[in-house]
């Protein structure tokens, strides 16, 4: 919590489609945001369109996929402005291929970047959530977790297992008024989705029956609702937003 009382909020990959969003909507809710990066120039870019929107975001540099820099940025985040009450941990590639061609470096990439990253951020920020008593993790997964879709045999491997460890780590915290929950979103107009080939993209949005991608703020109000006190009876959950992509 900052010194004048407010919720911080560390969004990792805040400097994306999805992240973007969800530090505005964040910020629009009150808590105070710190916007998590890995490239410089990309951030600086940004933080400027940013401000020039009335959003001051503090900012902090790390890869999350390596563990020692992210102990590094929490640090720091503790020093400069308080303990982290809520973590998103929404940073994720792909590198789309099918299976047989699919290499060992982009098979490691994928789990090191969406995977390892969220016990990476979870290790560093939890044992003050615990000394707190309070606390909320939300892991940004993925409905071709839930389902499948060629060419993602990585990817759905990773947002598979976020889902699995948020349950276990829900059920170990959850009487220290921490929660941890998964979203599910499916294809939401992002760069990322919009760099998969349009003759699949086509293909893949006449399978939804909303009829359109989703939006980036539909997933950000999602993630304010989980960060909130009220949220504090669900945990262990993995929310679906996909526009009925896929039901179960
Ligand atoms: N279903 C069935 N067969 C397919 C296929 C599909 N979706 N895509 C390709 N194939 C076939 C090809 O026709 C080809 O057949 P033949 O060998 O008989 O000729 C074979 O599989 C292999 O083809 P290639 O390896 O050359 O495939 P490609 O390079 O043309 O395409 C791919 C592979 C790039 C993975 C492509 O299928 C693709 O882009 N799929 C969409 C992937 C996708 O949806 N990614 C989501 C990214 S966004 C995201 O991940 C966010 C989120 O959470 C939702």
């Amino acid at each position: 919590m900052t010194k004048d009382g407010k919720y911080i909020a560390l969004v990792t990959g805040a400097v994306g489609g999805l992240g973007t969003d969800m530090c505005k909507q964040l910020a629009d809710d009150g808590f105070f945001v710190i916007a998590n990066y890995r490239t410089q120039n990309k951030a600086d870019i940004w933080q400027q369109e940013m401000k020039a929107q009335g959003y001051d975001f503090a900012m902090a540099k790390a890869d999350v996929a390596n563990y020692d820099e992210v102990g590094a940025m929490v640090e720091q985040i503790e020093k400069e402005h308080g303990t982290v009450d809520v973590l998103v941990n929404n940073a994720g590639i792909t590198r789309d291929g099918a299976f047989r061609k699919m290499s060992y470096e982009n098979w490691d990439a994928v789990l090191k970047s969406n995977l390892y990253s969220v016990f990476n951020c979870c290790h560093h920020v939890v044992s003050h959530m615990l000394q707190q008593n309070y606390g909320r993790i939300i892991n940004i997964s993925s409905v071709n977790a839930q389902r499948a879709q060629f060419g993602q045999v990585n990817y759905a491997a990773a947002k598979a297992g976020m889902h699995g460890f948020s349950k276990t780590l829900a059920i170990e915290v959850a009487n220290k008024g921490i929660t941890v929950n998964t979203i599910s979103p499916g294809y939401i107009g992002t760069d990322m989705v919009m760099a998969v080939a349009q003759e699949y993209r086509d293909k893949i949005v006449q399978t939804i029956p909303v009829g359109r991608l989703g939006g980036t703020w539909e997933v950000a109000h999602l993630v304010s609702f989980l960060a909130s006190k009220e949220a504090s009876f669900i945990t262990g959950a993995n929310v679906a937003i996909n526009g009925g992509q896929h039901v179960f």
